[in-house]
């Protein structure tokens, strides 16, 4: 069995009950990705949505991850104006996924999904990592168990326990 890993950031708590979900379900490590940077609350939405769209770096917590141990890497982020959140672009550059199986995954509240999760694709190419399974979850209006459901409902349709 192969060793796993989430990797995710979150900031109202949508993105780390999936990444809870997965780690659950599927027995994989699991590690928070905290940005330094304040984005809580209605001010600081639009700098954070225009960070996203410009791809500004952000400070990070941890700052680096050692996958050395791990092949199949999860990587989880919301989606902020169609774009993967600062703190996952940034993580994503610090990290040597050369010869790892990635998984990425995206929460949103309507849309915006794919263009996040191609953009994801292409920065985990560019370090080295396969993309080998993406998906993107809806969670407006949804209670804490209907996006563990959701995401149960996710791993048998998408058959992530082969990839382990
Ligand atoms: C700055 C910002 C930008 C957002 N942009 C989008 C968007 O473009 N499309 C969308 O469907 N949801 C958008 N959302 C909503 C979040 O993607 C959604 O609520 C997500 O599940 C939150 O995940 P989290 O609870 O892990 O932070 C945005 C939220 C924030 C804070």
């Amino acid at each position: 069995m192969k060793n796993s890993i989430i990797i995710y950031y979150s900031l109202t708590g949508s993105t780390q009950i999936v990444a809870y979900s997965l780690s659950e379900f599927l027995h994989a490590d699991i590690v928070e990705i905290k940005d330094l940077k304040e984005r809580a609350g209605f001010k600081n939405m639009l700098s954070s949505g225009l960070d996203a769209i410009r791809e500004i770096k952000t400070q990070i917590e941890p700052e680096k991850i050692d996958l050395s141990d791990y092949d199949l890497i999860y990587i989880g982020t919301p989606v902020w104006a169609s774009k993967p959140s600062p703190a996952i672009i940034t993580i994503i550059d610090k990290c040597d996924l050369r010869g790892k199986d990635v998984i990425l995954f995206a929460t949103m509240s309507s849309n915006g999904g794919d263009t996040t999760l191609k953009r994801l694709s292409d920065k985990v190419k560019a370090r080295g990592g396969r993309v080998v399974e993406s998906f993107a979850l809806e969670t407006k209006n949804k209670s804490e168990n209907e996006i563990i459901n959701d995401t149960e409902t996710l791993i048998e349709v998408l058959d992530l326990k082969m990839y382990r």
